[in-house]
């Protein structure tokens, strides 16, 4: 399949199409309401086939991080292009097991993982707890031994590494709340060798955070793991595997960003240069599902006051919390036609000024529908029901078909359950 094809795009009506199906196709025949988020999902796979072919010779696979887009359909497409998965609950992994992705490509990160969580993890057989801390160490030990069993652990490094990204999303650095210092190493590995009968490390991990523009600081962070792995290596025999995590950013309409494989090769090099027989794990979520997902909005009114334009749109905050959270842009445009020259404030219905997707460039008049793009990831997994709002529909499309629905909820559901609390 041609990648060109794959993703965004218009037609010669400059109608938008995604996942090679009219976006307003995709709308009718699911019959589904607005807000809606559309995804093309043999993209999303397409991108998982072409991480998996950059690791060549190296041992190792995608473990996809769930968080970004949960949607089964997402992750069976992902998973069944090779990749494993990246999960921070009990929730995930359930998930991520009921959708057979095998156990033993499955590794568990989270700060504060409940006993419960911890339990699952250690009785489902996955790959790797990622332990963030000497502290969780302690507990998931407990945990095994209440199982009679013992836990493969990963350690979880903080690396001490900053890049530019926004300061909510940046997790590899000494005043992040995630992993464990270089200085509590020797500390995390004595308590393992202590606890052999219930702990043993198989693996040494990180992750500095997301929307990374280039490998640099990626393989700033490897290195260190990589170091930490040799070491243990010399010291106590073999690990199963390094995991350097994701991050890899995508372009939201401005620079383009390096591809998926870009970070993955040059991932597979170092393990070489350091001459460790591996298997390499990469996390990524947002670049194999971020630029393949839009939200589609109906227009509900134009208003024209403080000499401005204002679009005010079906979706909201609660729909797409990325704008309002992180100060991020989406490009919004319209679902029939080009963007045009006029600048109007695109703004949903919640009653938050944050509710405010920015300025964009639409024509004279205002469109029936847009279409908020770079939604596939990020999206819908943060949505909530704030002033009483239904979480949107899903709806996926593959090779110009629909291959599955998932319906709004209903605000007669919102209702019930606020009435019952
Ligand atoms: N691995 C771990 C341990 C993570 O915490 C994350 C993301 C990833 C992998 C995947 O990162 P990605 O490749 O998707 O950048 N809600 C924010 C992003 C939060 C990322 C949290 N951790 C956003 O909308 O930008």
């Amino acid at each position: 399949m041609e990648t060109k094809n794959l993703g965004f795009r218009r037609n010669a009506q400059e109608e938008a199409i995604l996942g090679e199906m009219r976006v307003k196709d995709a709308l009718s025949q699911a019959n589904v309401t607005t807000p809606a988020y559309i995804y093309d999902v043999g993209a999303m796979a397409a991108s998982a086939t072409e991480a998996a072919r950059a690791f060549g010779t190296q041992r190792g696979f995608i473990a996809y991080a769930v968080k970004a887009n949960s949607a089964a359909t997402v992750i069976r497409a992902i998973t069944s292009a090779g990749a494993g998965a990246d999960v921070v609950s009990g929730g995930e992994l359930a998930l991520a097991l009921t959708c057979q992705v095998p156990k033993e490509r499955i590794v568990m990160s989270g700060v504060a993982k409940s006993d419960r969580e911890i339990e699952l993890a250690i009785s489902s057989g996955i790959l790797a707890l990622q332990v963030e801390s000497v502290e969780e160490l302690s507990r998931v030990s407990a945990r095994a031994q209440a199982l009679g069993t013992q836990a493969h652990v990963s350690l979880r490094l903080n690396p001490n590494v900053r890049f530019e990204t926004h300061s909510h999303i940046a997790t590899g650095h000494d005043a992040a709340k995630f992993g464990i210092a270089l200085c509590d190493v020797p500390a995390a590995f004595e308590l393992i060798d202590r606890h052999s009968l219930t702990l043993q490390a198989v693996g040494i991990s990180t992750h500095v955070g997301s929307m990374l523009t280039s490998p640099a600081p990626y393989l700033e962070a490897a290195r260190i793991v990589c170091d930490v792995a040799k070491a243990r290596q010399a010291a106590a025999g073999p690990l199963s595997f390094c995991d350097f995590g994701g991050g890899f950013g995508i372009s939201y309409g401005e620079a383009s960003c390096p591809p998926i494989s870009d970070y993955i090769r040059a991932a597979c090099a170092l393990l070489k240069e350091y001459g460790l027989d591996v298997q390499l794990i990469a996390e990524p979520g947002r670049s194999l599902v971020g630029s393949f997902g839009v939200l589609v909005a109906q227009v509900l009114s134009e208003k024209h006051a403080s000499g401005r334009r204002w679009l005010m749109i079906d979706a909201g905050m609660n729909d797409l919390i990325r704008p309002a959270l992180y100060g991020a842009r989406h490009r919004v445009e319209p679902l029939s036609g080009l963007p045009g020259l006029v600048e109007w404030k695109v703004v949903g219905p919640v009653c938050e000024s944050s509710d405010d997707f920015g300025v964009h460039p639409f024509g004279e008049g205002a469109p029936s529908h847009v279409v908020v793009r770079d939604a596939g990831a990020y999206g819908f997994v943060m949505a909530s029901q704030y002033n009483g709002r239904a979480l949107p529909a899903e709806v996926f499309v593959k090779d110009g078909q629909i291959i599955a629905v998932s319906q709004a909820e209903s605000p007669e559901a919102w209702v019930r359950r606020r009435a019952q609390a």
